[in-house]
Protein backbone atom coordinates (compact mmCIF):
# COMPACT_ATOMS: atom_id res chain seq x y z
CA UNK A 1 0.00 0.00 0.00
CA UNK A 2 1.49 3.37 -0.75
CA UNK A 3 1.52 6.29 1.90
CA UNK A 4 1.07 9.66 -0.11
CA UNK A 5 3.33 12.22 1.76
CA UNK A 6 1.92 15.91 1.07
CA UNK A 7 2.90 18.92 3.85
CA UNK A 8 1.57 21.49 1.05
CA UNK A 9 0.27 24.73 3.82
CA UNK A 10 2.02 27.86 3.01
CA UNK A 11 3.19 29.44 6.24
CA UNK A 12 4.05 32.85 6.67
CA UNK A 13 6.41 32.12 9.51
CA UNK A 14 8.40 33.97 11.95
CA UNK A 15 8.12 36.76 14.53
CA UNK A 16 6.35 40.09 13.73
CA UNK A 17 5.11 38.54 10.45
CA UNK A 18 0.99 39.39 11.87
CA UNK A 19 2.17 42.59 9.60
CA UNK A 20 1.75 40.79 6.74
CA UNK A 21 -2.25 40.23 6.81
CA UNK A 22 -3.07 42.79 4.74
CA UNK A 23 -0.60 42.24 1.90
CA UNK A 24 -2.33 38.41 2.21
CA UNK A 25 -5.52 39.14 1.97
CA UNK A 26 -5.13 40.87 -1.29
CA UNK A 27 -3.01 38.60 -3.00
CA UNK A 28 -5.48 35.64 -1.57
CA UNK A 29 -8.11 37.91 -4.03
CA UNK A 30 -9.96 39.07 -0.50
CA UNK A 31 -11.80 42.82 -0.38
CA UNK A 32 -14.56 41.88 2.55
CA UNK A 33 -12.79 39.45 5.12
CA UNK A 34 -15.41 38.36 7.69
CA UNK A 35 -13.10 37.55 10.97
CA UNK A 36 -13.86 34.78 13.04
CA UNK A 37 -12.45 34.39 16.70
CA UNK A 38 -13.54 34.10 20.02
CA UNK A 39 -14.31 36.23 23.18
CA UNK A 40 -10.86 35.67 24.52
CA UNK A 41 -8.60 36.11 21.63
CA UNK A 42 -10.49 39.73 21.82
CA UNK A 43 -9.86 40.30 25.68
CA UNK A 44 -6.13 39.69 25.00
CA UNK A 45 -6.45 42.83 22.26
CA UNK A 46 -5.40 40.32 19.43
CA UNK A 47 -8.48 41.05 17.08
CA UNK A 48 -8.59 44.57 17.45
CA UNK A 49 -4.79 44.10 15.96
CA UNK A 50 -6.49 42.32 13.01
CA UNK A 51 -8.85 44.49 12.70
CA UNK A 52 -6.25 47.73 12.44
CA UNK A 53 -3.82 45.34 10.13
CA UNK A 54 -7.21 45.30 7.74
CA UNK A 55 -7.98 49.34 8.48
CA UNK A 56 -4.44 50.30 7.31
CA UNK A 57 -5.19 47.79 4.04
CA UNK A 58 -8.48 49.11 3.24
CA UNK A 59 -10.48 46.35 3.45
CA UNK A 60 -13.74 45.89 5.02
CA UNK A 61 -14.42 43.50 7.65
CA UNK A 62 -17.02 42.16 10.22
CA UNK A 63 -16.33 40.55 13.27
CA UNK A 64 -17.98 37.32 13.90
CA UNK A 65 -16.56 36.15 17.59
CA UNK A 66 -20.23 34.33 18.86
CA UNK A 67 -18.49 31.04 19.85
CA UNK A 68 -18.94 27.99 21.80
CA UNK A 69 -15.80 26.90 23.66
CA UNK A 70 -15.73 23.82 21.03
CA UNK A 71 -16.76 24.20 17.76
CA UNK A 72 -20.72 23.49 17.05
CA UNK A 73 -22.70 23.21 13.98
CA UNK A 74 -25.12 25.94 15.15
CA UNK A 75 -22.31 28.34 15.17
CA UNK A 76 -20.80 27.38 11.64
CA UNK A 77 -24.15 28.40 10.03
CA UNK A 78 -24.33 31.73 11.96
CA UNK A 79 -20.97 32.30 11.02
CA UNK A 80 -21.94 31.70 7.07
CA UNK A 81 -24.90 34.09 7.56
CA UNK A 82 -22.39 36.68 9.21
CA UNK A 83 -20.55 35.75 5.60
CA UNK A 84 -23.13 36.78 3.62
CA UNK A 85 -24.58 39.65 5.47
CA UNK A 86 -21.04 41.11 4.77
CA UNK A 87 -20.88 39.74 1.23
CA UNK A 88 -17.28 38.44 2.09
CA UNK A 89 -15.37 37.12 -0.24
CA UNK A 90 -12.20 35.80 2.55
CA UNK A 91 -12.44 34.23 6.15
CA UNK A 92 -9.67 35.30 8.25
CA UNK A 93 -9.26 33.29 11.17
CA UNK A 94 -7.45 34.11 13.82
CA UNK A 95 -7.20 32.19 17.76
CA UNK A 96 -6.53 28.43 19.11
CA UNK A 97 -8.19 25.52 17.61
CA UNK A 98 -11.69 26.40 18.29
CA UNK A 99 -12.25 29.37 16.12
CA UNK A 100 -9.59 27.97 13.14
CA UNK A 101 -11.52 24.82 13.15
CA UNK A 102 -15.11 26.43 13.37
CA UNK A 103 -13.48 29.23 10.45
CA UNK A 104 -12.80 25.99 8.44
CA UNK A 105 -15.68 24.90 8.59
CA UNK A 106 -17.83 27.89 7.86
CA UNK A 107 -15.61 27.91 4.57
CA UNK A 108 -17.15 24.64 3.77
CA UNK A 109 -20.83 25.42 4.36
CA UNK A 110 -20.79 28.87 2.53
CA UNK A 111 -20.62 26.63 -0.63
CA UNK A 112 -21.93 23.50 0.80
CA UNK A 113 -25.79 24.08 2.42
CA UNK A 114 -26.33 20.68 3.39
CA UNK A 115 -25.97 19.63 6.90
CA UNK A 116 -22.64 19.36 7.70
CA UNK A 117 -22.91 15.69 8.31
CA UNK A 118 -22.42 14.77 4.71
CA UNK A 119 -19.50 15.50 5.07
CA UNK A 120 -18.23 13.47 7.82
CA UNK A 121 -15.10 11.99 7.16
CA UNK A 122 -16.03 8.81 8.95
CA UNK A 123 -18.61 8.08 6.50
CA UNK A 124 -16.18 8.74 3.36
CA UNK A 125 -17.92 12.66 3.46
CA UNK A 126 -14.41 13.68 2.30
CA UNK A 127 -15.60 13.03 -1.58
CA UNK A 128 -18.84 15.57 -1.11
CA UNK A 129 -16.63 18.75 -0.61
CA UNK A 130 -16.99 19.69 -4.47
CA UNK A 131 -16.91 23.35 -5.15
CA UNK A 132 -14.66 25.77 -4.92
CA UNK A 133 -14.28 27.02 -1.51
CA UNK A 134 -13.17 31.22 -0.34
CA UNK A 135 -9.85 31.70 0.83
CA UNK A 136 -8.90 31.13 4.42
CA UNK A 137 -6.38 33.04 6.31
CA UNK A 138 -5.39 31.35 9.64
CA UNK A 139 -3.57 33.11 12.46
CA UNK A 140 -2.48 31.08 15.28
CA UNK A 141 -2.78 32.50 19.22
CA UNK A 142 -1.96 29.34 20.33
CA UNK A 143 0.83 26.58 19.91
CA UNK A 144 -0.87 23.39 20.35
CA UNK A 145 -3.64 22.24 17.85
CA UNK A 146 -1.73 23.11 14.30
CA UNK A 147 -5.16 23.86 13.20
CA UNK A 148 -3.29 26.46 11.25
CA UNK A 149 -1.84 23.55 9.17
CA UNK A 150 -5.01 21.38 9.36
CA UNK A 151 -6.87 19.67 6.64
CA UNK A 152 -9.88 18.99 8.74
CA UNK A 153 -12.15 20.41 11.25
CA UNK A 154 -13.37 18.53 13.87
CA UNK A 155 -17.45 20.04 14.79
CA UNK A 156 -19.65 18.92 16.93
CA UNK A 157 -22.66 17.91 14.75
CA UNK A 158 -26.66 18.98 15.56
CA UNK A 159 -28.31 15.46 13.76
CA UNK A 160 -25.83 13.17 15.71
CA UNK A 161 -24.39 15.25 18.71
CA UNK A 162 -21.27 13.45 18.26
CA UNK A 163 -17.57 15.56 17.84
CA UNK A 164 -17.17 15.12 13.88
CA UNK A 165 -14.14 15.06 11.92
CA UNK A 166 -14.77 17.08 8.54
CA UNK A 167 -11.89 16.39 6.03
CA UNK A 168 -10.62 17.19 2.84
CA UNK A 169 -7.27 19.08 1.06
CA UNK A 170 -9.38 21.26 -0.25
CA UNK A 171 -10.11 22.27 3.44
CA UNK A 172 -6.04 23.47 3.80
CA UNK A 173 -5.89 27.37 4.62
CA UNK A 174 -4.62 29.44 1.64
CA UNK A 175 -2.22 30.38 3.96
CA UNK A 176 -1.22 30.48 7.62
CA UNK A 177 0.57 33.21 9.86
CA UNK A 178 2.49 31.63 12.07
CA UNK A 179 4.24 34.83 14.80
CA UNK A 180 5.10 33.21 17.77
CA UNK A 181 4.85 36.54 19.39
CA UNK A 182 0.97 36.50 19.14
CA UNK A 183 1.70 33.51 22.16
CA UNK A 184 3.59 35.90 24.30
CA UNK A 185 0.48 37.22 26.39
CA UNK A 186 -1.23 33.00 26.56
CA UNK A 187 -1.27 32.61 30.62
CA UNK A 188 0.48 29.60 32.58
CA UNK A 189 -2.13 27.17 32.14
CA UNK A 190 -3.34 27.19 28.54
CA UNK A 191 0.58 27.38 27.53
CA UNK A 192 1.02 24.33 29.24
CA UNK A 193 -2.15 22.76 28.24
CA UNK A 194 -1.74 23.42 24.53
CA UNK A 195 1.79 22.93 24.94
CA UNK A 196 1.41 19.35 25.62
CA UNK A 197 -1.25 19.03 22.91
CA UNK A 198 1.60 19.34 21.07
CA UNK A 199 3.47 17.13 22.40
CA UNK A 200 0.63 14.66 22.08
CA UNK A 201 0.34 14.86 18.46
CA UNK A 202 4.80 14.52 17.85
CA UNK A 203 4.73 12.01 20.38
CA UNK A 204 1.70 9.51 18.84
CA UNK A 205 2.60 10.33 15.56
CA UNK A 206 5.83 9.23 15.83
CA UNK A 207 4.88 5.66 17.14
CA UNK A 208 2.06 5.60 15.18
CA UNK A 209 1.45 2.45 12.74
CA UNK A 210 2.41 3.09 9.49
CA UNK A 211 5.15 4.19 7.62
CA UNK A 212 5.58 7.82 6.85
CA UNK A 213 9.55 8.79 6.90
CA UNK A 214 8.72 12.69 6.25
CA UNK A 215 6.03 12.72 9.26
CA UNK A 216 8.68 11.06 11.55
CA UNK A 217 10.95 13.65 10.93
CA UNK A 218 8.45 16.39 12.06
CA UNK A 219 7.17 14.40 14.99
CA UNK A 220 10.78 13.96 16.22
CA UNK A 221 12.34 17.36 15.80
CA UNK A 222 8.69 18.65 17.43
CA UNK A 223 9.43 16.22 20.64
CA UNK A 224 12.78 17.63 20.84
CA UNK A 225 11.73 21.25 20.88
CA UNK A 226 8.63 21.05 23.03
CA UNK A 227 11.02 19.18 25.62
CA UNK A 228 13.24 22.11 25.61
CA UNK A 229 11.24 25.05 25.42
CA UNK A 230 7.99 24.49 27.20
CA UNK A 231 9.85 24.25 30.30
CA UNK A 232 11.34 27.60 29.25
CA UNK A 233 8.55 29.35 28.31
CA UNK A 234 6.62 28.40 31.88
CA UNK A 235 9.67 29.81 33.82
CA UNK A 236 10.08 33.17 31.29
CA UNK A 237 6.79 33.69 29.41
CA UNK A 238 8.86 36.61 27.26
CA UNK A 239 11.11 33.98 25.97
CA UNK A 240 10.54 34.32 22.58
CA UNK A 241 12.60 31.95 20.92
CA UNK A 242 11.57 29.04 22.94
CA UNK A 243 7.99 30.47 21.78
CA UNK A 244 8.86 30.44 18.62
CA UNK A 245 10.22 26.64 18.88
CA UNK A 246 6.56 25.94 20.27
CA UNK A 247 4.51 27.33 17.91
CA UNK A 248 6.99 25.33 15.26
CA UNK A 249 6.36 22.37 17.20
CA UNK A 250 2.82 22.61 17.09
CA UNK A 251 2.92 22.93 13.17
CA UNK A 252 5.07 19.67 12.81
CA UNK A 253 2.74 17.80 15.52
CA UNK A 254 -0.15 18.95 13.49
CA UNK A 255 1.86 17.66 9.98
CA UNK A 256 3.31 14.58 11.26
CA UNK A 257 -0.59 13.39 12.86
CA UNK A 258 -1.56 13.25 9.07
CA UNK A 259 0.23 9.80 9.78
CA UNK A 260 -2.15 8.89 12.37
CA UNK A 261 -2.52 9.43 16.40
CA UNK A 262 -3.29 6.73 19.46
CA UNK A 263 -5.07 5.76 22.32
CA UNK A 264 -4.38 9.15 24.28
CA UNK A 265 -6.45 11.68 21.40
CA UNK A 266 -9.15 8.56 21.54
CA UNK A 267 -9.62 9.41 25.64
CA UNK A 268 -9.31 13.19 24.90
CA UNK A 269 -12.09 12.92 22.38
CA UNK A 270 -14.16 10.98 24.34
CA UNK A 271 -13.99 13.50 27.38
CA UNK A 272 -14.18 16.26 25.48
CA UNK A 273 -17.58 15.01 23.67
CA UNK A 274 -19.02 14.30 27.57
CA UNK A 275 -17.17 16.35 29.65
CA UNK A 276 -18.58 20.59 28.54
CA UNK A 277 -15.33 22.70 28.62
CA UNK A 278 -12.60 19.89 29.30
CA UNK A 279 -9.12 21.11 27.95
CA UNK A 280 -8.30 19.11 25.08
CA UNK A 281 -4.66 19.58 25.73
CA UNK A 282 -5.12 18.58 29.30
CA UNK A 283 -6.82 15.81 29.27
CA UNK A 284 -3.77 14.62 26.21
CA UNK A 285 -1.31 15.31 28.64
CA UNK A 286 -3.09 13.26 32.20
CA UNK A 287 -3.24 10.31 30.19
CA UNK A 288 0.04 10.67 28.21
CA UNK A 289 2.03 8.78 30.85
CA UNK A 290 -0.75 6.02 31.05
CA UNK A 291 -0.11 5.75 27.02
CA UNK A 292 3.17 5.80 27.13
CA UNK A 293 3.45 2.62 29.12
CA UNK A 294 0.76 0.63 27.68
CA UNK A 295 2.91 1.00 24.64
CA UNK A 296 6.21 1.27 25.99
CA UNK A 297 7.34 -2.61 25.15
CA UNK A 298 5.58 -2.88 21.93
CA UNK A 299 6.79 0.28 20.42
CA UNK A 300 10.20 -0.26 22.08
CA UNK A 301 12.37 1.16 19.05
CA UNK A 302 10.68 4.09 18.35
CA UNK A 303 10.37 4.41 22.27
CA UNK A 304 14.18 4.69 22.52
CA UNK A 305 14.69 7.33 19.92
CA UNK A 306 12.42 9.62 21.90
CA UNK A 307 14.24 9.12 25.00
CA UNK A 308 17.36 10.59 22.86
CA UNK A 309 14.99 13.07 21.32
CA UNK A 310 14.75 13.76 25.17
CA UNK A 311 18.31 14.67 26.16
CA UNK A 312 18.70 11.41 27.65
CA UNK A 313 21.90 10.49 28.22
CA UNK A 314 21.98 6.96 27.16
CA UNK A 315 24.99 5.74 25.37
CA UNK A 316 25.19 1.99 24.60
CA UNK A 317 22.06 1.55 26.74
CA UNK A 318 19.75 -1.28 25.71
CA UNK A 319 16.49 -0.61 23.40
CA UNK A 320 13.88 -1.30 26.12
CA UNK A 321 15.76 0.67 28.90
CA UNK A 322 16.07 3.78 27.01
CA UNK A 323 12.01 3.09 26.45
CA UNK A 324 11.77 2.72 29.69
CA UNK A 325 13.36 6.00 30.49
CA UNK A 326 11.70 7.57 27.78
CA UNK A 327 7.96 6.70 29.39
CA UNK A 328 10.14 8.62 32.91
CA UNK A 329 10.99 11.48 31.17
CA UNK A 330 7.20 12.09 29.62
CA UNK A 331 6.07 11.81 33.01
CA UNK A 332 8.49 14.55 34.47
CA UNK A 333 8.05 16.84 31.62
CA UNK A 334 4.16 16.57 32.72
CA UNK A 335 5.18 17.23 36.20
CA UNK A 336 7.45 19.99 35.08
CA UNK A 337 4.68 22.04 33.31
CA UNK A 338 2.02 21.41 36.24
CA UNK A 339 -0.19 19.05 34.49
CA UNK A 340 -2.27 17.60 37.20
CA UNK A 341 -2.24 13.08 37.33
CA UNK A 342 -5.69 12.25 37.62
CA UNK A 343 -8.71 12.98 34.85
CA UNK A 344 -10.59 14.14 38.07
CA UNK A 345 -9.42 17.51 37.52
CA UNK A 346 -10.88 17.62 34.15
CA UNK A 347 -14.11 16.92 35.28
CA UNK A 348 -14.26 13.10 34.95
CA UNK A 349 -16.26 10.95 37.15
CA UNK A 350 -16.49 7.19 38.36
CA UNK A 351 -19.81 7.54 36.39
CA UNK A 352 -18.95 8.35 33.60
CA UNK A 353 -16.21 5.72 32.86
CA UNK A 354 -18.58 3.32 31.10
CA UNK A 355 -19.49 5.97 28.40
CA UNK A 356 -15.81 7.08 28.01
CA UNK A 357 -14.91 3.54 26.99
CA UNK A 358 -17.62 2.99 24.10
CA UNK A 359 -16.49 6.63 22.94
CA UNK A 360 -12.75 6.00 23.20
CA UNK A 361 -12.80 2.65 21.30
CA UNK A 362 -15.35 4.08 18.73
CA UNK A 363 -12.79 6.85 18.08
CA UNK A 364 -10.92 6.57 14.63
CA UNK A 365 -7.63 7.99 16.57
CA UNK A 366 -6.50 4.32 18.41
CA UNK A 367 -6.23 2.30 14.76
CA UNK A 368 -3.22 3.40 14.49
CA UNK A 369 -1.88 3.01 18.39
CA UNK A 370 0.98 0.89 18.08
CA UNK A 371 -0.71 -1.63 20.49
CA UNK A 372 -4.14 -2.62 19.76
CA UNK A 373 -6.36 -0.11 22.19
CA UNK A 374 -9.24 -2.94 23.64
CA UNK A 375 -11.83 -2.72 25.94
CA UNK A 376 -9.84 -4.58 28.47
CA UNK A 377 -7.34 -2.50 28.34
CA UNK A 378 -9.11 1.12 28.37
CA UNK A 379 -11.45 0.60 30.71
CA UNK A 380 -8.45 -0.46 33.48
CA UNK A 381 -6.87 2.50 32.42
CA UNK A 382 -9.69 4.92 32.80
CA UNK A 383 -10.32 3.84 36.34
CA UNK A 384 -6.39 3.92 37.79
CA UNK A 385 -6.35 7.92 36.44
CA UNK A 386 -9.49 9.10 38.73
FE1 LIG B 1 -4.80 17.09 19.92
Amino acid sequence: MPTYLSYPTRVVWGAGTIIKLGEEVRKAGGTKVLVVSDRGVIAAGLVRRVENLLSEADLQFSVFSDLQPNPVEADVWKGVEAYRALHADIIVAIGGGAPLDTARAIRLAVNHPKPLSRYDDAKGGDVNVTSELPPLICIATTSGTGSEVSRSAVVKLDDTKRKTVLFSPRLIATCAIADPELTLGLPPKPTAWTGMDAFTHCLEAYVALGDNPLADALAIDGIHRVTRALPAVMDNPNDLAARADMMAAAIMGAMAFTKGLGAAHAIAHAVGAIVPGAHHGLVNAIVLPAVCRYNEEQAHPRFARIAEAMGEPCGSMDERKMADRACTRVEELCRRVGIPEKLSAAGVTAEMIPQLVELALDDASHRTNPRPFTREDCEPMLRSLL
